[in-house]
């Protein structure tokens, strides 16, 4: 099987010394592909800038920005079986990219955003994809519910939601908890070293897939 993994933050440059980002480490979509990988299957990697290791006989593509990570997902999509989207991708970046360093003259400044594309969202509609879709929900408050909105507006096949206002789980940590919402059901994944939840997780995306594929 071909599957597709995004993973890490995606850095917006405001200018040449500064961006905006989003907090990720990349561990919990890194052991996703190295639980791909260790299950046979072919993995493409598209991540944002991490400090972690690349998981042998993974293709890799690095790339920085929202916009770039689009356009990658953009051209390899279509030749995936399956597509996991763990990155935490900017949703705004700078309208201007200021050439210079910006000087601290005033006590205040602003900086005008707009929207990064929706690159789960594009999935279905925009890039055509019809193989099995799986997005994450970053939560702070009201988890399942969020991740079911996700679900729905980004026709998924299952969105893991997870709750990111605890320091155990989630961001940087080595540990995540998870909550697996499907079309018609919500099931947990309790708390466990990510490398554990990623083989459990690929279990689950795998069977999906052959549920889609024989229906
Ligand atoms: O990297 P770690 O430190 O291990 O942390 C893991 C994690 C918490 C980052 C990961 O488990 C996680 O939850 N990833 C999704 C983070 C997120 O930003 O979620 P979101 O609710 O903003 O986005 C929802 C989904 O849409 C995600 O699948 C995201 O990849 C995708 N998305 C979001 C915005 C955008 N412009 N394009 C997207 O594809």
């Amino acid at each position: 099987m071909n599957v597709l993994v995004t993973a890490g933050p995606t850095r917006e440059p405001i200018d040449p010394v500064r961006f905006l980002t989003n907090r990720s480490s990349g561990k919990m979509g890194y052991a996703l592909a190295h639980a791909f990988i260790h299950a046979g299957h072919h993995v493409l990697l598209v991540s944002g800038p991490t400090d972690l290791d690349v998981p042998d006989y993974v293709d890799f593509i690095p790339v920085t920005t929202a916009a770039e990570m689009n356009e990658v997902v953009a051209q390899h999509i279509g030749r995936m079986d399956i597509a996991v989207f763990v990155a935490a991708v900017a949703d705004y970046t700078p309208v201007l990219t200021e050439a210079q360093k910006i000087k601290k003259d005033g006590d205040r400044m602003t900086i005008e955003l707009v929207k990064t594309p929706d690159i789960l969202g594009s999935a279905r509609n925009t890039f055509g994809f019809g193989g099995t879709l799986v997005g994450f929900a970053a939560e702070t408050e009201n988890l399942e519910e969020n991740a079911r909105k996700k679900l729905v507006g980004k026709s998924c096949d299952l969105v893991i939601g997870n709750d990111v206002s605890s320091p155990a789980h989630g961001f940087d940590s080595d540990r995540n908890e998870v909550v697996l919402v499907y079309p018609d059901r919500t099931e947990f994944i309790s708390s466990a070293p990510k490398s554990e939840i990623a083989h459990d997780l690929v279990d689950v995306i795998l069977e999906i897939h052959r549920t889609k594929e024989s229906s």
